[in-house]
Formats: structure tokens, C-alpha cells, sequence
């Protein structure tokens, strides 16, 4: 894997690391949304980002994807990236299969092969040939995955993918995030405002406020004693209260 500027090309970085930011500031005008912030996430590392609305989570992203290239400071990124937004932006024109390779080449029966088999992870096979606005929401986000994964990205970029689905639906794409990346193995950026969906999710967790990040904490591995309870409502709290929100867990009687 090669990791490059978002600017131009330089030599594959020397760590396993598939996001190298050092010293990153960004502003719009004198506004300034990033504060010289550094940030790794290893190959194969989940981090979850969390902060306050408008406090910069999605223009660090789309600095990552390198659709912004207007910054100071160093933005180290692989050549494979893909991004999954809240919308699941499909096209309504073009059918489901198609929309997942949308902006590959090869021939129609290999795209569409190729289509089918992502699809068939998502658990959406059968919808490949239909049109997305026959899908469900959580079925359109599906899609937007497939969509990401079929380009195999050593980083994927998600800003709050979950965010418009309910909790059931939403509690049913943590499982399939969290099988997919297991079997694809992709570094891992996710944008939420869930703080529950960040520690079941992710290997590590960082927080943004005022343009730096205030917290960057590793989560404990899943499994389920008790104490692992106990210190996962502690990180919640931490979060949360780095987020100026003041939550204590609920004791037993
Ligand atoms: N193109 C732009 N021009 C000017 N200001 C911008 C631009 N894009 C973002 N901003 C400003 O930068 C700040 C950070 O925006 P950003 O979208 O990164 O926040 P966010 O943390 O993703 O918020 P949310 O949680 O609501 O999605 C906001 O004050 C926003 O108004
Ligand atoms: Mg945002």
C-alpha cells in the first residue's frame, strides 16, 4: 500500500500508519476550524471521532479524502479511500448494481459480477438490478458501503453514516460495519455524535474541541465482564464530559 500527500505523491510512509496528519490547521476566512492538530490511525485501526456540531469533525474528513487541499501542515493518506456519508447520495438513474461501481472500469459483465458479490455482504444481492428508490434507508445505506468496499480502500472515511436510521436499524449496521471491517480490514475513520456507537464500535476514540483534540483514548477490548463494564461507562463519562456534558451511570439499589 502507498500512502501520499493529498497534494503529491512521497515515499510510503516508514509505520504502519494509513493517516499521518502533523501539525494540520485549516481555516475558512479568520475562522479558524483546526488547530494544529496531529492525528495517526494505524492500518487496520478503527478511530471514531466525536465533538460538537460545527467544531470541524467534517472538514478534518474531507481534508482526509483530500477533496479540500487548502490547509497548512502535513495530510499523509493512502491512494485507496472511500467515504460514506449520512445520505446515502445514490443515483437515482442508475440501478443499484450500477451504482456501486459507478467510476470503475471493466467490462458490464465483470462490474456487474463484481457488483453483486459486494452486494451480497451487505446482505442486498437480490437488489442489485433494482432501482434505489425502491430501498429502505438502512437498505440505501447498505448500498452506499457496498459502494465504498468494492474499491477495497485501505481508509474509510465515514461521516455519520449511521445518523438518519433508527435504533434498530442502526443497532443492525453496527454488526454489518463491524463484520465487513473485520473481514476487509481497512483503517477505519468514523464520524458520530453517538457516543455508545463510538465505544462499541471503534479501537479508539478521539475528541475535537475548539479546532484541538481534548481527549484520545484507547477502548478496552469487548468481552463482557464486568469490570470491562465498569470502565467503559468510566470512557462514556470522559467523553462525555469532554463534550460538557455532565452523565454519571445509573448504580444499582
Ligand atoms: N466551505 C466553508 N466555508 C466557510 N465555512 C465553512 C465551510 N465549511 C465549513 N465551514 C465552517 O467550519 C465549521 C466546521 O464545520 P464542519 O462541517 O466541519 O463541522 P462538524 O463538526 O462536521 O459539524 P456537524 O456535527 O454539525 O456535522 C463550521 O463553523 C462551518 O460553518
Ligand atoms: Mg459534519
Amino acid at each position: 500500500m502507498s500512502i501520499t500527500d493529498t497534494e503529491a505523491a512521497v515515499s510510503p510512509a516508514a509505520d504502519d500508519s494509513v493517516v499521518r496528519v502533523e501539525g494540520l490547521s485549516k481555516s475558512f476566512g479568520d475562522h479558524e476550524v483546526l488547530r494544529d492538530i496531529d492525528l495517526r490511525i494505524g492500518a487496520n485501526e478503527f478511530v471514531a471521532l466525536l465533538g460538537r456540531s460545527g467544531g470541524g469533525k467534517s472538514t478534518l474528513l474531507r481534508l482526509l479524502e483530500g477533496i479540500d487541499t487548502d490547509y497548512e501542515g502535513t495530510v499523509l493518506v493512502p491512494e485507496r479511500r472511500s467515504v460514506v456519508f449520512q445520505e446515502p447520495r445514490l443515483l437515482p438513474w442508475l440501478r443499484v448494481w450500477q451504482n456501486v461501481t459507478l467510476g470503475l472500469t471493466g467490462s458490464t459483465e465483470a462490474l456487474k459480477k463484481r457488483a453483486v458479490d459486494v452486494l451480497g455482504e451487505v446482505g442486498l444481492e437480490r437488489h442489485a438490478g433494482t432501482w434505489p428508490a425502491t430501498l429502505s434507508g438502512g437498505e440505501a445505506q447498505r448500498v452506499g458501503l457496498a459502494r465504498a468496499l468494492i474499491r477495497e480502500p485501505d481508509l474509510l472515511l465515514l461521516d455519520e453514516p449511521f445518523g438518519a436510521l433508527d435504533a434498530l436499524t442502526k443497532l443492525r449496521s453496527h454488526a454489518l460495519l463491524r463484520e465487513l471491517v473485520r473481514i476487509h480490514r481497512p483503517g477505519v475513520f468514523l464520524i458520530t455524535h453517538d457516543v455508545d456507537e463510538a465505544i462499541s464500535l471503534a479501537d479508539r476514540i478521539v475528541v475535537l474541541d475548539g479546532g484541538r483534540f481534548v481527549l484520545d483514548l484507547i477502548v478496552p477490548f469487548d468481552d463482557d465482564s464486568d469490570e470491562l463494564q465498569l470502565t467503559l461507562q468510566r470512557i462514556k463519562r470522559d467523553i462525555l464530559a469532554a463534550l460538557g456534558v455532565e452523565w454519571e451511570p445509573a448504580h444499582e439499589a
